[in-house]
């Protein structure tokens, strides 16, 4: 099936986005050092865009996940395919993620390291779509709601492809 690419979020609205979400994690930390944790590989190009707007000492790890099951039914099943290099016991982490969706990655990620005692454990998105929610998940820090729509770009891929565009655009499927 053929398709395009339009534009949702332009580079210039979107580095915007990322700066405010940068100011209101300045101000809430002032000058505590935050552990940022970039949920890869989609959270890879929002992490490094965010972390120069931030002004207090920053660490980093990182991690990967995927669901199990099939790509239509979301189980709600996920697996660690990397995890963490250090421990988060007593640091103040934030999760960084480019996207949710149903909710079922965060929940279940957020569960698996509030296990691990950090001192204080925030979720931060690049984007949220809302309306395809399953599971009660409020990220504390958020560049951008869309609607119901297949998005690519700034670390988000379909099929492994658009990562790199340095915009936000929705995937339209021609008739
Ligand atoms: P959730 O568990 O349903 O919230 O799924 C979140 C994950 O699904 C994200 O981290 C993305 O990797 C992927 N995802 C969800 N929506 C999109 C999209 O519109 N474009 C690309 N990937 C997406
Ligand atoms: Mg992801």
């Amino acid at each position: 099936m053929s398709y395009r690419i339009e534009t949702l979020i332009s580079k210039e609205e979107l580095a915007k986005g990322i700066e405010r979400v940068a100011e209101e994690i300045n101000r809430d930390y002032g000058q505590k050092s935050v552990h940022l944790i970039c949920i890869i590989k989609g959270g890879v190009f929002f992490m490094t865009e965010l972390s120069k707007h931030l002004n207090m000492d920053v660490t980093m790890d990182f991690m990967a996940v995927s669901s199990y099951g099939s790509d239509t039914v979301s189980s709600g099943i996920v697996k660690i395919i990397k995890d963490l290099d250090e421990p988060i016991e007593g640091r103040d982490v934030i999760i960084v993620e480019d996207i949710v969706d149903t909710g079922n990655t965060m929940e279940y990620l957020m569960e698996l390291l509030r296990d691990r005692k950090p001192s204080s454990l925030k979720l931060c998105t690049m984007l949220d779509k809302p309306s395809r929610r399953l599971k009660e998940v409020h990220p504390d820090y958020l560049g951008f709601t869309i609607e119901d729509k297949f998005v690519v770009g700034f670390g988000l891929d379909y099929d492994q492809k658009y990562r790199n565009l340095n915009y936000i655009g929705a995937v339209v499927f021609d008739e």
